[in-house]
């Protein structure tokens, strides 16, 4: 039957992160599910703008679920300190196992909504986050992420972004998994460039990852921030 309804929502009657809310066995698995790919993530540590701000600067990973990308950058960057923003129940998930990695000393743990994201960090993440959503609500998470960051902030934005050419993509396949299962969709580098000039952020720079990932540099546009300083 079709519907034109998002389908997780048809069947279970609630938005997947809400019924994952109610089940911590089902809540698990999917932050297990996430961590299965986290082979995306090897090169994220390395990346100039982490390098930039390892000797003392802060990284805020807003929705980052079980803190799989927080662990490998602290653990890569041991001058570093993370804050962590998640929904009440992953918060608690995250702080078992950052705590399990040793870097609770050097890691904030706050249970909230996109609309709280902390102001003052050095660099944002919004890994595997804007393609759970359409286009009008990503706007509002960079608009949050934008009003939150200083000048000076860089964003790393990691997603599997739609090639171009129509080549061959495991973007491709989940695109319509995101779509499915959240209402969301998987996107073009011009498609996410235009939601970050929406919410006054310009693109920088791209730089693939493994499992056909690619991280997405984008910085404020303002006085201060021409858009033409590149990362790699
Ligand atoms: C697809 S997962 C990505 C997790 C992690 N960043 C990663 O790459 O593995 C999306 C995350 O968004 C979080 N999330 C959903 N709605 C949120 C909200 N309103 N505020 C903050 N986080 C939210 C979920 O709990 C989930 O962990």
């Amino acid at each position: 039957m079709l519907t034109g309804q998002v389908a997780f929502e048809q069947r279970f009657g609630e938005n997947h992160f809400d019924h994952f809310a109610r089940d911590p066995e089902l809540a698990e698995l999917f932050d297990r599910s996430m961590a299965a790919g986290s082979r995306m993530f090897d090169p994220l540590p390395a990346h100039p703008v982490l390098i930039a701000a390892a000797e003392g600067g802060t990284v805020v990973d807003i929705a980052g679920g079980n803190g799989e990308l927080l662990r490998r950058i602290l653990s890569a960057h041991p001058r570093l300190h993370g804050i962590l923003l998640e929904r009440p129940h992953t918060i608690e998930t995250a702080r078992r196992f950052l705590g399990a990695a040793g870097h609770t000393a050097r890691c904030t743990f706050r249970a909230g909504d996109f609309a709280e994201v902390p102001a003052g960090g050095d660099v944002y993440h919004l890994s595997r986050v804007l393609h759970v959503w359409d286009d009008d609500r990503c706007r509002e998470i960079l608009r949050h992420c934008a009003r939150a960051m200083p000048d000076t902030a860089d964003l790393l934005v990691v997603e599997r972004v739609l090639p171009a050419d129509g080549s061959a993509s495991l973007a491709t396949a989940w695109d319509l998994h995101m779509m499915c299962d959240v209402g969301g969709r998987e996107r073009r580098a011009d498609h996410y460039a235009r939601l970050f000039a929406d919410a006054g952020l310009t693109l920088v720079d791209r730089a693939p990852l493994p499992l056909d990932g690619s991280v997405l540099h984008a910085r404020k546009i303002g006085p201060t921030n021409t858009g033409s300083r590149s990362s790699s």
